[in-house]
């Protein structure tokens, strides 16, 4: 698997294993096992996605050496400020079994038990981040679901410009004016729900290229992500499909094919969720 460089210079391995709905321990332990024996070198999870301790048995369990796996996870949306952040960060470090994170993002610019006071909040949070960062507790901090103007009012106070922005992004969802303003900001997009929560898979124009380049529309979507500089975090809970989703280093899109994925248009696949106005 090939690696993108962070604005800080650490690698990180191009697609990670995206773990948000493997809340149930055999079947998360038995994904993310998978995945690391697929090659997969990148997990993401989330505090409230409540697999952080299932994924620590994985990796223990794992004969790969903790250096060599790319570990991501989230502050939820109850926790802000500074101490509160950093026991947070504590807390999830403990569950996963490890001393280090590769990458922590706040999960949502402006949680509803904040809506009033975000702003400040996410730059108290944010500076806890920095200085676990700067004490090398975390290799990289970032953000996720954050739009121009979150990020325009937190790098008012940030010292260091978040290194990820991770997104919901995929086919009729192109995100154009947040992916544009991360370019210029050096900032990675991550995309979750890379393959619109399954709903693009039976989409006849992917799967009329999926027909033409020999492989599935998962494979496509995947390797559409890539060729776009996207980071994207597809999440499965079957070996051979997780197994299929990082297969996609051997061959191209080319440029004709890449414009029509681009250009597909759909109303039913985006879940539709407004960092301003969502209920947690
Ligand atoms: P399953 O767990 O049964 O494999 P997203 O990553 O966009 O959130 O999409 C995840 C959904 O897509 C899951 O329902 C997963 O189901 C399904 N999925 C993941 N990879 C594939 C694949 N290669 N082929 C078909 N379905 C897939």
């Amino acid at each position: 698997m090939k690696d993108y460089m962070l604005a800080n210079n650490i690698s990180i391995p191009s697609i990670g294993f995206g773990t948000w709905t493997l809340d149930e321990h055999d079947i998360c332990v038995a994904a993310v096992t998978a995945a690391l024996e697929s090659g997969y070198r990148h997990i993401d999870t989330a505090a409230i996605y409540k697999n952080e301790a299932f994924i620590g048995e994985a990796l223990k369990q794992s004969s790969i050496k903790r250096e060599d796996i790319f570990i991501t996870t989230k502050l939820w949306n109850d926790v802000r400020g500074y101490d509160e952040t950093i026991q947070a960060f504590e807390t999830s470090i403990a569950k996963l079994g490890i001393d280090y994170i590769d990458l922590y993002l706040i999960h949502w610019p402006n949680p509803v038990k904040y809506r009033t006071n975000w702003k400040q909040m996410n730059a108290e949070s944010y500076r806890a981040m920095e200085d676990l960062y700067n004490q090398g507790k975390i290799r990289a901090i970032g953000v996720s679901n954050f739009m121009e103007h979150h990020l325009d009012a937190l790098l008012e106070t940030c010292k260091i410009i978040p290194m990820v922005n991770q997104i919901e992004l995929h086919p009729g969802l192109l995100q154009n004016n947040i992916v544009h303003y991360c370019r210029q900001k050096n900032i990675l997009i991550e995309a979750y729900s890379p393959l619109g929560r399954a709903k693009l898979l039976d989409k006849l124009e992917l799967r009329d290229i999926a027909d033409k380049y020999n492989c599935s529309v998962a494979q496509i979507i995947l390797r559409w992500q890539l060729q776009k500089g996207y980071l994207p975090l597809p999440r499965s809970t079957n070996a051979k499909r997780i197994k299929q989703n990082i297969q996609v280093f051997d061959f191209t899109l080319d440029d004709n094919d890449i414009a029509y994925i681009d250009n597909l248009a759909y109303d039913d696949v985006s879940s539709n969720k407004n960092p301003d106005t969502i209920e947690f």
